[in-house]
């Protein structure tokens, strides 16, 4: 894969005077889909196809494609792998966002199902190996009025990366990767840096960063992409605290925008658009060919997992607020810490909490006297018992690399940052605020794969260098520079849940967990927009606050006719619901 510096556009409109015409026609109704008069003729997708060395594919639902393999159906083993599905166009990495529930009739493909629809899932997809197939098929998309998606991995908790009657450009096949001691912007020597292309996933990139003795910002994941939605939505990870945000530590992008044009950007070339690209939202600035991200010199770390059960939801409350009461102990030495309750899986009625905490150049024994504080106390309330503890030693690429991602659930999410000033005054509402959560029920689920399931979810590491970036002029709401802790939730159903009881759940984030949240948030909170609630009613101050009427401008001048909207995205309050019509 090469990068191609052109920005001049080879491809023009099929049927010219369908340029202006459609044109007028998107801001007064809806793009052109199957059926309607100004959808591409089968003649002109073989034009764009052959523009693009054949990689024009029809897309089908997940259960569509195992159906379609020689043995019939995918294996457990399969259907369950964010890797698997990866690869394959039409699939997300949550088997929930391929289904119509709201189309009219419900169009749904469910697994080893007879009867299939195309649901939520694209219709045609580019499988991008160059920026001149992501400029063909941006401009194919703008000439014709068509529904525009961009896809690396399928991750997307809130579904932005499908949607129905749509031309996909799928980035998976952007692997690139170069590493570089010295990267300039402009004059100015930014020191070691990696490009990536958009398809790169994370386990991909500890391993290579590894090799060269480095390390980067990125997610706890295997196939979450860094340099597509992760950071445009702002990207923690284990080590926000000492580095910061991911979005705080890219240098530059090279993004194909409405127009076609392949820009460079970064500090000095389109600030703005850097502005936009670092935490106004995945999906609403155009097709990200590659980023560049600051590396660090890598480095042993101790990694600690401690699991505790409680026998009682009041339990599980007391031991959270027992943590609220010890956040702070490890902020001396800037460690990462992801705190998990799981709640009914298979093999426990008791709920467990699970901490898992990365600190840098630390040895087992002092991570073991670093985390006593808490240990000791949560182990002196009644009803508890420890499940499993452990420190090791490893390399900090090896630590965060994960070989797979759970997948093929039906979940949502709805989550809240919570500010470090709630955590410190009122440690006793947080563990309240937990007990409440379980008690409405909202953690009781079993996920039929027997894996455990995250339910509420604290990363507490919005401190140190998240809280140091305040002056650093980015679109991440600035709710992450004062927040302690995320706090996130999960609605799960299965294949077998009836459709109505799917919209109750698709909603339950709203009507029941965020008023027991707002305890902690506020009225008025932020949600980190990669993992929360697509149905936000405020999503423009829930995920923007202060940043959105920049951002509105900014959206108006790199795609004047709104090419790229998704769901809960800048811009996405002028269209309906699959971002086909205006409203
Ligand atoms: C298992 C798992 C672990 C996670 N861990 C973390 C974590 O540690 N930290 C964290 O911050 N988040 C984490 N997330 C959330 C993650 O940041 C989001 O799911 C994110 O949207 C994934 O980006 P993606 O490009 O891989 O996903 P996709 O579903 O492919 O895309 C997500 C969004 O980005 C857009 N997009 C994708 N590719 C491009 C591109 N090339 N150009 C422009 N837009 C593009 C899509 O249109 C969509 O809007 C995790 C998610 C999962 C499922
Ligand atoms: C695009 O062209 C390739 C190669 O000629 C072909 O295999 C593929 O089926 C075409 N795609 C579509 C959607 O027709
Ligand atoms: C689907 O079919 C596969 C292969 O026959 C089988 O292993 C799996 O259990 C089936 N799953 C469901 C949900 O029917
Ligand atoms: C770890 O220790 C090494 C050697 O002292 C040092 O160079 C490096 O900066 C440290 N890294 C972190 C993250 O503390
Ligand atoms: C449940 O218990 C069985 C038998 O001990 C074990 O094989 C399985 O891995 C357990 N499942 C979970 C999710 O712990």
């Amino acid at each position: 894969m090469r990068l191609s510096s052109t920005t001049v556009l080879f491809l023009f409109c099929t049927f010219s005077t369908h340029f202006s015409l459609a044109h007028k026609e998107k801001h007064q109704t809806c793009r052109n889909v199957p059926g309607s008069a100004g959808y591409p003729k089968a003649v002109a997708w073989s034009k764009l196809n052959a523009t693009i060395g054949g990689r024009l594919v029809n897309v089908v639902p997940t259960a569509k494609y195992c159906a379609s393999l020689p043995s019939g159906a995918c294996t457990d083993a399969q259907w369950t792998s964010a890797l698997f599905r990866s690869m394959i166009p039409g699939s997300m990495t949550d088997n929930n966002w391929e289904q119509g529930y709201d189309l009219t009739p419900p169009s749904l493909c469910l697994r080893n199902a007879t009867i299939c629809g195309q649901g939520n899932v694209p219709i045609f997809s580019v499988e991008a190996q160059s920026a001149a197939d992501i400029q063909a098929a941006v401009k194919f998309a703008s000439c014709n009025n068509l529904r525009l998606i961009v896809k690396s991995s399928g991750h997307d908790v809130l579904g932005r990366s499908t949607a129905p009657y749509s031309l996909l450009i799928h980035t998976a096949g952007l692997q690139n990767i170069l590493m570089t001691d010295e990267f300039f912007v402009g004059t100015r020597n930014m020191g070691p840096a990696v490009t990536i292309g958009s398809g790169v996933h994370t386990q991909t990139l500890y391993q290579e960063t590894k090799a060269n003795g480095k390390i980067v910002v990125a997610p706890t994941a295997a196939t979450v992409c860094p340099a597509g939605g992760y950071v445009q939505g702002a990207g923690h990870s284990a080590l926000s605290p000492l580095f910061g945000l991911a979005a705080d530590n890219v240098l530059e992008f090279h993004i194909v925008v409405a127009s076609g044009e392949l820009l460079q950007v970064n500090s000095i070339s389109h600030p703005d658009l850097f502005y936009a690209l670092r935490g106004g939202g995945a999906g609403s600035w155009g097709v990200i060919f590659s980023a560049t991200f600051r590396t660090f010199p890598t480095f042993d770390e101790a990694f600690s997992v401690i699991e505790i059960a409680a026998s009682s939801n009041a339990a599980m409350g007391a031991l959270a607020a027992v943590h609220a009461h010890h956040i702070f102990d490890l902020e001396p030495v800037r460690a990462g810490q992801y705190f998990y309750v799981f709640a009914g899986t298979p093999n426990t009625t008791a709920l467990t909490l699970q901490l898992l905490t990365h600190i840098a150049n630390t040895t087992a024994a002092q991570a073991a006297v670093l985390l006593a504080p808490f240990r000791n106390a949560a182990l002196a309330l009644p009803d508890v018992s420890l499940v499993a503890e452990e420190y090791v030693v490893q390399n900090v690429n090896d630590a965060l690399f994960k070989a797979d991602d759970a997948a093929g659930n039906d979940m949502v999410v709805g989550s809240r940052l919570i500010p470090a000033s709630v955590l410190r005054e009122r440690p006793d509402t947080v563990g309240k605020v937990y007990e409440q959560l379980l008690d409405a029920g909202a953690l009781q689920c079993v996920r039929p794969t027997g894996l455990h399931i995250t339910t509420c979810r604290n990363l507490n590491d919005p401190t140190g260098q998240v809280a140091a970036n305040t002056d650093i002029l980015s679109a991440v709401h600035p709710a992450w520079r004062t927040a302690k802790t995320h706090l996130l939730t999960g609605n799960f159903w299965t294949d077998q849940t009836p459709l109505a009881e799917i919209d109750v759940l698709r909603r339950n984030f709203q009507t029941t967990q965020l008023p027991i949240m707002e305890q902690l948030s506020g009225k008025n909170g932020a949600a980190y927009s990669n993992e929360a609630d697509v149905n936000e009613p405020h999503f423009q101050t829930t995920f923007f606050g202060p940043n959105y009427a920049k951002l509105t401008r900014i959206k108006a001048k790199y795609d004047p006719d709104d090419l790229f909207i998704v769901a809960a995205g800048v811009g996405s309050e002028r269209w309906d619901e699959w971002g086909l019509c205006i409203v």
